[in-house]
């Protein structure tokens, strides 16, 4: 059997560590640290996944504000909030939930947002101070996983590391990640997707797999090296008349078969998903802490 890499108890681990972090800030009459998370419209998900947020600012001790505006909202508007937002001293960390309605422009409003409160990792600066391996806001999946890596003591130098999938938000930064000077890290990193040849050969050759392309159980078992870390950062409703809800969730990797061949595996659900919310806890921390930008 591998080691089933658990992602609810690390998360869970790392909110406690928060936590008390949060009561010695306090103790010593400190900045509590303050999450503002703005929504826009009535979209299901996007409901459900800001309102986990909120709620584990309060498990923390953090303080939160959501700001929730109509779908009609002109795209002016927002960009009103979100400079407002940046000129509050009393809030440290803004989030602008995705996606965003049609007729507003995800870069506008994403460069809107001061790099110093930018806790999701997304504006240019932090992209860009990543890359040069600086201080910075690491998006909230990336950093999960880098997380989880190290919690689960991976061994990543020197190693064969495949990302499929290039998406801004974990593909491309995943991909920069491993290969960085330091642990995790100094992998041999090839960056995979839609147009790449001879995927599953490429696949098999990972010590270390990194799935985020988007398709329901995409990675099967002959994908996949003897003694591989798979890494599972995809999650879909697939309908299941034996569940109470009428389905149920799985990833980008064929679980049960990969988990076979694989040394490490995460589940879905219960792997990558939690950590997000422990990433974007621990940077609104730093943003509090003023930690990023000082250096
Ligand atoms: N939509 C899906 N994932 C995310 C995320 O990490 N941050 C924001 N702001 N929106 C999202």
């Amino acid at each position: 059997m591998p080691t089933i890499i658990d992602g609810r108890k690390t998360s869970e681990q790392i909110k406690s560590e928060i936590a008390a972090q949060v009561s010695e800030i306090k103790a010593k009459g400190g900045k509590i640290p303050h999450l503002a998370a703005v929504l826009v419209g009535n979209d299901g998900a996007s409901q459900t996944y800001v309102g986990a947020k909120v709620k584990a600012c309060e498990q923390v001790g953090f303080e939160s504000t959501l700001v929730r505006l109509e779908e009609t909202v002109t795209e002016g508007e927002l960009l009103k909030v979100v400079q407002d937002i940046n000129q509050n001293p009393a809030i440290d960390g803004l989030i602008v939930q995705l996606p965003l309605p049609n007729h507003i422009s995800v870069e506008k409003v994403t460069n809107k947002i001061k790099p110093e409160k930018d806790v999701d990792g997304f504006t240019p600066a932090n992209v860009g101070r990543m890359t040069l391996g600086w201080p910075a806001y690491v998006a909230a999946t990336p950093y999960g996983i880098v997380e989880l890596l190290k919690r689960y003591a991976i061994e990543t130098a020197g190693k064969h590391c495949v990302v499929i999938g290039r998406s801004h938000i974990v593909g491309s930064p995943m991909s920069i990640l491993m290969a960085r000077n330091e642990y995790p890290g100094n992998c041999t990193v090839t960056l995979t997707h839609s147009r790449t040849k001879n995927l599953p050969e490429i696949a098999q050759s990972a010590d270390i797999l990194i799935v985020a392309l988007g398709k329901p159980g995409f990675v099967t078992a002959d994908m996949v090296k003897e003694g591989a870390v798979v890494i599972d950062v995809g999650i879909h409703r697939v309908e299941d008349v034996s569940k109470k809800s009428g389905f149920r969730l799985i990833g980008d990797v064929k679980f049960e078969e990969v988990a076979t061949k694989a040394s490490a595996i995460t589940p879905v659900p219960g792997g990558v998903g939690p950590m997000t919310i422990a990433s974007l806890l621990h940077n609104t921390l730093l943003a509090a802490e003023g930690k990023i930008y000082s250096k």
